[in-house]
C-alpha cells in the first residue's frame, strides 16, 4: 500500500478487520494513493477501491461535450442494463453462448439487408472490435484474392490520402504498398479518375470511404465502381471495391436511400461499419460483410472445436466481450428503420444548423456542411489573421468543449481545420450553447496580435 508520504506500508487494519470484507471508509481512503507501478501487498475493501478509481476517473473529459469523436457517448438506460447483464459473456465462446452467437448472426443479416446484398444466403460477415479490425479483415481478403491470381509484383491498395489510419496500418502490417492519392485544391477525397490512374495489375482493391474522417464527405463510390468497370474492359484487371462505411454505412441507408454505394454495385466486394459510431452502441463493436464466399477466400476462415462445437472464426483476436453485440441487436430491435431514420436525421439537422450558424459568424469558412455525415469541417476566413483554428480549439476546451483542430494530409497540409461530429444526444440546445461560447470568445481571439498555439502540440483526433 502506498501512503501519501510515498512510503509503502501495510494498510492499517482497523480493529483487525479483514479489508477484503470491509466497507467504505473515507478517512482511511484519504490516506491512500492507488499503486502506480506495482501491486500493493494487501487488498483493499471493495468500496474503498471503487472510490479511489472512480475519483481518479473524474479527471476524464465529459463525453457528451466531446465533438471530436465519432463514437457513441450516450445510450438508453435499458441498453446499459442489458450490457451489464452480458459483461461476462465471451463472444468467441459460441458453443456456451449460442444465443449471443445467434444475435450476432441476425445483426449480420440485418446489415446485409440494409446494404442491399443481392443474395442473403451467400453473404458472410462477422462482428469485430471496431472498424479497424473489420478493415484489416477486409484488406486481408482482398490481398488473398489477388494472390490467387498468381501475379508477380508487390500488391498495392488504392485509396485517398484522407483514409483513416487503420488503412495505413493494414498496409504496413500486411506488406501492401499504400497508394495514397493526395488531395488537390478543393478535392478533399478520392474521385473516380484519380483512383483509376493509380491502379495497375497488382492493385488488390480500391477503398472508397463513406464518409471521410477528415470532413464527413461521401466519396463517390458509384463513380469509382463505374470507372473500374471501364478499366476492366480496357485492361482485363478486375479490381474490387471495399467500402469503408465506418460512419456512413449506418447513415446513408436511412437518410440517403437513393444513393447507390453498397452491394447494389456489383463491384463492391465488402463493407465495414462501426457499430459503436452511427450504429449507436457504446465502444467497441464493428462489422464487416462480404458479398459472397468468393470475396472471402475460405482458407482465411478457421474452424475450432476446442470450445465444444465446431465453430468457424475469422478474426484477429479471440476472446471479446459479447455485451456490445447484444447492445447492437437491442438498438436494431428498439429503433427499427423509422427509429434509426429519426435519430440520424436529428443528428444531421443539428449538424447543418450548427454549420450554418458558424458560417453566419463571418470569421469562418465551411469546407462541408453536415449534409452527408452529420459532421462538418471549417477553417478561418481568409481575412482572419489574429487567430487560427488551434486557438479556437484551445479556447473552446476551457469551457469543456472538445473540438479538434488538425491539418489536412498531402497535398493540402497547409490547410488546418476544426471538425464537429454531431451524434445522438447532441441536441439543438447544446449546439446553441456551443455557438454562445464561440461568439463570446471571438472578440478576445480577435484582440490577439497573432495566432499563439503551436500546431505541433495541438490535437489531431482522426477517429
Ligand atoms: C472512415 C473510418 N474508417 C475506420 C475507422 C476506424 O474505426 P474504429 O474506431 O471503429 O476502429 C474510422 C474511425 O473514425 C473511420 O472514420
Amino acid at each position: 500500500m502506498v501512503l501519501h508520504s510515498g512510503k509503502t506500508k501495510r494498510p492499517h487494519r482497523r480493529g483487525g478487520s479483514n479489508p477484503l470484507n470491509g466497507g467504505a471508509d473515507p478517512a482511511f481512503a484519504a490516506t491512500l494513493t492507488p499503486p502506480h507501478h506495482k501491486l500493493a501487498e494487501d487488498p483493499l475493501p471493495a468500496d474503498t477501491a471503487l472510490q479511489l478509481v472512480r475519483d481518479e476517473l473524474m479527471l476524464d473529459g465529459n463525453a457528451r461535450l466531446n465533438l471530436a469523436t465519432f463514437v457513441t457517448t450516450w445510450m438508453e438506460p435499458q441498453a446499459r442494463e442489458l450490457m451489464a447483464e452480458c459483461v461476462d459473456k465471451n463472444m468467441i465462446d459460441k458453443d456456451e453462448y449460442p444465443q449471443t452467437a445467434e444475435l450476432e448472426r441476425r445483426c449480420v443479416n440485418i446489415l446485409a439487408d440494409l446494404w442491399h446484398a443481392p443474395d442473403p444466403d451467400a453473404i458472410i460477415g462477422c462482428s469485430t472490435t471496431g472498424s479497424s479490425e473489420a478493415c484489416m479483415l477486409a484488406g486481408m481478403a482482398l490481398k488473398r484474392r489477388w494472390s490467387k491470381l498468381g501475379r508477380s509484383g508487390r500488391p498495392n491498395l488504392v485509396m485517398g490520402a484522407n483514409v483513416q489510419v487503420c488503412w495505413e496500418k493494414f498496409c504496413e502490417y500486411w506488406e501492401v504498398e499504400p497508394r495514397l492519392v493526395p488531395m488537390e485544391g478543393d478535392r478533399f477525397h478520392l474521385t473516380a479518375d484519380v483512383a483509376v490512374e493509380h491502379c495497375d495489375e497488382n492493385t488488390i482493391g480500391v477503398v472508397a470511404i463513406l464518409g471521410s474522417t477528415f470532413d464527413g464527405s461521401y466519396e463517390p463510390v458509384a463513380e469509382i465502381a463505374a470507372a473500374l468497370d471501364a478499366l476492366q474492359e480496357r485492361t482485363g484487371w478486375d479490381i474490387p471495391v471495399h467500402v469503408d462505411g465506418a460512419s456512413g454505412a449506418m447513415i446513408a441507408p436511412f437518410l440517403d436511400p437513393e444513393l447507390e454505394w453498397d452491394f447494389r454495385l456489383p463491384r463492391v466486394a465488402s463493407i465495414n461499419t462501426s457499430g459503436h459510431k452511427y450504429g449507436l452502441v457504446y465502444p467497441g463493436v464493428g462489422w464487416v460483410v462480404w458479398r459472397d464466399r468468393d470475396a472471402l477466400p475460405s482458407e482465411l476462415v478457421f474452424n475450432v472445436n476446442y470450445l465444444g462445437g465446431d465453430m468457424p472464426t475469422f478474426a484477429l483476436n479471440f476472446s471479446r466481450p459479447g455485451a456490445e453485440v447484444a447492445a447492437q441487436y437491442y438498438t436494431f430491435v428498439r429503433l427499427g428503420r423509422e427509429g434509426f431514420r429519426a435519430v440520424q436525421q436529428a443528428s444531421r439537422d443539428v449538424a447543418m444548423h450548427l454549420a450554418g450558424r458558424i458560417e453566419a459568424l463571418g470569421q469562418f469558412r465551411l469546407l462541408t456542411r453536415g449534409d452527408q455525415l452529420p459532421v462538418f469541417a471549417f477553417t478561418t476566413a481568409p481575412d482572419v489573421t489574429a487567430f487560427d483554428v488551434f486557438d479556437v480549439s484551445r479556447r473552446l476546451r476551457e469551457r469543456g468543449w472538445l473540438v479538434p483542430a488538425y491539418t489536412f494530409p498531402p497535398n493540402r497540409t497547409e490547410l488546418a481545420v476544426l471538425r464537429v461530429v454531431c451524434r445522438n444526444g447532441f441536441t439543438h440546445d447544446l449546439a446553441d450553447l456551443l455557438i454562445e461560447d464561440l461568439t463570446r470568445l471571438l472578440p478576445e481571439l480577435e484582440r490577439q496580435p497573432r495566432p499563439i498555439v503551436d500546431p505541433a502540440v495541438s490535437t489531431a483526433f482522426h477517429h
